[in-house]
């Protein structure tokens, strides 16, 4: 799939406020700073689509994003930013999990996890939320350009075989980066699949 046409529709903190739910829905959410908004601007074409910042927890709201008038992307909040207090952490959680639940024309959750890291507490607490709420979910590998392909393949390996024991089967896995554009290709067309089963479907 080709991104034609990106706009930013609505930032907000109330899942209740996010646009008419009637087209299919894909989200990235991660940790902060793991590279979600440049990953966005990425597959978008378009550098200044989603606010990217060296300063983590830059994204702070539910960003939806209309592509080719026909599906929503959507920029969730960065989670586990230590330096914001724990209410606000708190805070942050809800407005995720809220989203997370209730949206009912959420096809797929892109969960990106920095590619140089090992498996983070939260990462596998995340996913392990998401199993249990039945939330689908692909795992995208985020800055492959930082690092060689042999730590790469190393890294997968080790995550993949924390991942295998609470796991019976792996989620998709993508290995990216918003530098050199690796990945965008397949996750564009895994989405672009997606909308095509689901053009005929009624969301509401
Ligand atoms: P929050 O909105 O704070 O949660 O962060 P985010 O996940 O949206 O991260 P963002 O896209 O703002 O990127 C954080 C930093 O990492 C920025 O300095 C980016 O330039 C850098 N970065 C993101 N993706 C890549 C990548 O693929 N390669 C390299 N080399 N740097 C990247
Ligand atoms: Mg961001």
């Amino acid at each position: 799939m080709k991104i034609n046409t990106a706009e930013f529709l609505v930032s907000n903190q109330d899942p209740k406020l996010c646009p008419t739910p009637n087209k299919p829905e894909f989200a990235f959410i991660g940790r902060s700073n793991v590279g979600k908004s440049s990953l966005i601007n990425m597959l978008c074409n378009h550098k200044g689509l989603a606010k990217t910042s060296s300063t983590p927890g830059k994204t702070q709201l539910i960003n939806h994003f209309l592509i080719n008038q026909t599906w929503y992307l959507v920029d969730l909040p960065g989670f586990g930013y230590a330096k914001v207090s724990k209410t606000k952490r708190g805070e942050f959680s809800k407005i995720i999990t809220g989203y997370l639940r209730g949206r009912q024309n959420l096809v797929n959750v892109y969960l990106l996890l920095d590619s140089r890291l090992e498996p983070q507490k939260i990462d596998l607490e995340f996913m392990e939320w998401l199993g249990e709420n039945q939330i689908p979910f692909s795992m995208v590998f985020t800055k492959t350009d930082k690092i060689t392909s042999s730590v790469l393949v190393k890294n997968l390996k080790v995550y993949k075989t924390q991942m295998l024991k609470t796991w019976e089967e792996l989620p998709k896995i993508y290995t990216t980066s918003s530098t050199s554009k690796m990945g965008k290709e397949e996750l564009l067309n895994e989405i672009g699949d997606l909308v095509e089963q689901l053009k005929d479907f009624k969301f509401v």
